[in-house]
């Protein structure tokens, strides 16, 4: 049975991913499976059970599929908290306002995280001194984005203070970000293997947990694109497990090589 053979994919995900199923929606993982049985040439789920056991290097691109556009508010608080704490602050104190680049927002949660903490660093009566150019590939997430209701396990890392006062509980039980957020949000579709800047003069861009797919030379291209796109001065933000390469590293010094955050030289 169909639902049986899912259940079998979902416990070796479990045990040779450590990937919990649970916390996805089961449509999704229907998705993202369907997604790889078209690329490996399987017809069923069965067959897709099977192929995975004797293939074993199919897990890592399951893994890739799974996690493609996988994000959360305060993904990695700390580089939320140095944001917070230095960055922002910098910014303001020299230009007296921010624009920044969230490039591959996914479902919006990263957009949304920086456009609390902006609202808390400028009060939210200044908030519009603010703004956020947030883009994805992906249409499906971006419209998911620009609805801003999210379920209260998604806002588990957010502190409860916060989250009352920058997002409204649904009589459905779900949490819509407040409108001083969506203000100073502009979600777009952009692919950012064309190397056209959103946006040029910017004061910060955060690309993290963008780049799976890319080839090093792809790689290479975005590093420069953001150089083009910041300021002199301005910060670029990676994830934690990126880093930049020999070829492009003199474009950008670091200014914190644990949160993998750098700034524009030159
Ligand atoms: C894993 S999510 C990361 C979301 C968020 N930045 C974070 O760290 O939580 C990766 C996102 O990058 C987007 N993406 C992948 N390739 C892209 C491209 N060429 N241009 C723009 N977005 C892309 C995907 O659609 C996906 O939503």
């Amino acid at each position: 049975m169909e639902s049986e053979d899912i259940e079998a994919i979902k416990r070796l995900i479990e045990k040779t991913l450590h990937i919990r199923c649970q916390n996805y929606k089961d449509a999704y993982i229907r998705r993202r499976l369907l997604s790889r049985m078209r690329s490996s040439g399987c017809d069923s789920f069965n067959t897709y059970l099977k192929y995975l056991r004797e293939n074993p290097a199919e897990f890592e691109l399951l893994r890739n599929a799974l996690t493609i556009n996988v994000t959360e508010f305060y993904r990695d608080p700390e580089v939320f908290d140095l944001v917070h704490r230095e960055i922002f602050p910098a910014i303001l104190k020299n230009r007296g306002r921010i624009r920044l680049w969230c490039a591959g927002c996914s479902s919006g949660e990263e957009a949304y995280t920086f456009a609390i903490l902006l609202a808390e660093t400028l009060g939210i009566n200044n908030i519009r001194n603010a703004t956020i150019y947030a883009t994805d590939i992906d249409e499906v997430v971006l419209a998911r984005a620009k609805e801003g209701v999210y379920e209260e396990r998604a806002l588990s890392k957010v502190p409860d203070a916060l989250v009352r006062k920058h997002l409204a509980r649904r009589e459905d039980g779900l949490w819509e970000v407040r409108p001083h957020l969506r203000s100073i949000i502009r979600f777009s579709r952009h692919d950012l293997m064309t190397g056209e800047p959103i946006a040029r003069f910017l004061d910060m861009v955060s690309c993290r947990n963008v780049t799976i797919y890319f080839t090093e030379a792809q790689k290479n291209d975005l590093t420069r694109l953001f150089h083009q796109s910041l300021s002199p001065g301005g910060f670029y933000l990676m994830g934690k497990t990126e880093y930049l390469s020999r070829e492009v590293e003199q474009l950008f010094r670091t200014y914190n090589s644990i949160q993998k955050v750098f700034v524009r030289s030159g």
